[in-house]
């Protein structure tokens, strides 16, 4: 049995397709927008989407791309009109598994749930198989001291239910750390509902978060019920909360300190048991500093913090996240392929300014780009990679003469740079030792350490 999601504006045809997969024993649940399927996929638990293309409001493409955009991809079979196969494509390029012309026979779209199916069962064995493999935690890959900290971290948090903060650059995992912590945690068969505060205007956002009642404002015609409610047994997880404007602030510790809370222009008072993790990647203690955050509100949502390191800083788990993305891509798009060792050289050596997520784009983009073998395999080499990885634009021959050059290059200082390491690690970070050992003078250490970001982090413990 599976979670199937719905989405149609036509309420006919929804209704037709609720009961007939609901039928084959799987679990249907329908909505008429784009935007209410969004917010259903927000929740999470689905196995399987199918959606119209057209829809008023957020349309299927757009859902797709908003999907995409949260790397929250998902099996999905779209409905097209007739005669519209280039929405179709779009849609496939968008992650889309396959496509049904409008109008359909049932039994097409059953036999296409019944495929789509099989195939995630066939990647979900992959991954158990797999995860036994990789080095990790849950869905998150690394095995560097400073990565193996915030899974102990993670780890202990998830045993309560205390606010956690959680901070790194861009594209670190800190959406990731979230579900991590609440699918660890006692609350995990409740909700996990995501806000991302940056996405909303103001007076939005605070109806967003607490609901309001009919006829709070203009256009409040019905009443809502906010994300807190929604996550009642859960966890709220309050993306870039350094957003909130500070009228939304005084409610949010409100709802921190007594766990209630009103909806906008409502005074009936609502209690909820909601877990709040909230992520920024701006620096929180200045904006308290600057009057934009309330110092009170900072203290009750910093009880834990767990700060993310940036890629550079744990290059050693590039290899085994190169192997994992890869792997993952492959369950989603069907290519297989692996990354030679010059580029994978390459990869290591990069500043990766956005992280983990940037890795899963170039490696997305390189898979595209490398030519498969008779087999099918793809391997990736250093052309496949954009230029700032290589390191150089001009013209073609120059181009492989750099290549050849940096490879070698890549792969000497990739070679200096693990010596260096485990000097330092068997000098236990003193530096004069290290040096010695190295028979280098220890400014010279300290150049290298730095450019190779051998950092304290990156010793054990
Ligand atoms: N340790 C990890 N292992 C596997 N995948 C990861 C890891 N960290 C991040 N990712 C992937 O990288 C992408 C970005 O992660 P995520 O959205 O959690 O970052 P973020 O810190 O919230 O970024 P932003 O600040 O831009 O919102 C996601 O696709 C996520 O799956
Ligand atoms: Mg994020």
């Amino acid at each position: 049995m599976a979670r199937i999601l719905v989405a149609d504006d036509n309420a006919g045809l929804r209704d037709v397709m609720v009961e007939s997969l609901g039928g084959l024993g799987h679990e249907v649940r329908g909505v008429g927008s784009g935007d209410a399927a969004r917010d259903a996929l927000e929740e999470g638990g689905f196995d399987l989407l199918v959606t119209d293309l057209r829809m008023p409001g957020l349309d299927g493409l757009a859902l797709l791309e908003h999907l995409k955009a949260r790397g929250q991809q998902l099996l999905t079979i779209v409905m097209t009109a007739h005669g519209s196969v280039d929405t179709a494509v779009k849609a496939m390029h968008l992650g889309a598994l396959d496509f049904v012309e409008k109008p359909f026979q049932l039994s097409t779209m059953e036999a296409k749930v019944k495929k789509a199916l099989e195939r995630l069962a066939i990647v979900e064995e992959n991954r158990l198989l797999r995860a036994e493999l990789a080095q990790g935690y849950g869905s998150m890959i690394g095995s560097s001291p400073p990565m193996r900290a915030v899974f102990e971290l993670i780890t202990k948090v998830s045993e309560t239910s205390t606010p956690v903060l959680i901070l790194g650059e861009s594209g670190t995992g800190k959406e990731l750390v979230a579900r991590e912590i609440h699918r660890r945690s006692a609350r995990k068969d409740g909700p996990f509902v995501a806000v991302n505060c940056a996405a909303l205007a103001e007076s939005l956002l605070e109806s967003e978060l607490f609901g309001h009642e009919r006829g709070a404002f203009t256009g409040a015609t019905q009443t809502k019920r906010g994300k807190f409610e929604l996550a009642q047994g859960g966890t709220l997880f309050l993306d870039e909360v350094g957003e909130i404007s500070l009228s939304t602030q005084v409610k949010l510790l409100r709802f921190l300190q007594e766990k209630e809370l009103e909806r906008v222009g409502g005074s009936k008072t609502i209690k909820v048991d909601v877990r709040v993790v909230c992520a920024t990647n701006r620096d929180l203690r200045l904006q308290v500093e600057e009057g934009a955050f309330r110092e009170d509100l900072f203290y009750r949502i910093n009880v834990i913090s767990i700060t993310l390191p940036s890629l550079r800083e744990r290059r050693d788990d590039v290899p085994l996240l190169v192997e994992a993305l890869l792997a993952r891509h492959q369950g989603t798009t069907g290519l297989e392929g692996s990354v030679g060792e010059e580029a994978l050289a390459l990869l290591q050596m990069y500043e990766w300014p956005g992280n983990v997520r940037e890795l899963e784009n170039v490696l997305e983009r390189a898979l595209v780009l490398a030519n498969p073998g008779p087999d099918g395999h793809r391997r990736i080499g250093p052309n496949d990679l954009p230029a700032e990885i290589r390191g150089g634009e001009g013209d073609a021959a120059s181009q492989r003469e750099y290549h050849e050059a940096t490879g070698l290059m890549a792969q000497i200082e990739r070679i200096e740079r693990e010596i260096i390491r485990k000097a330092l690690e068997e000098a236990q970070h003193n530096q004069t030792k290290a040096a010695k050992a190295l028979h280098l003078k220890r400014s010279s250490l300290q150049y290298k350490m730095k450019k190779y970001a051998l950092g304290k982090d990156e010793g054990p413990g």
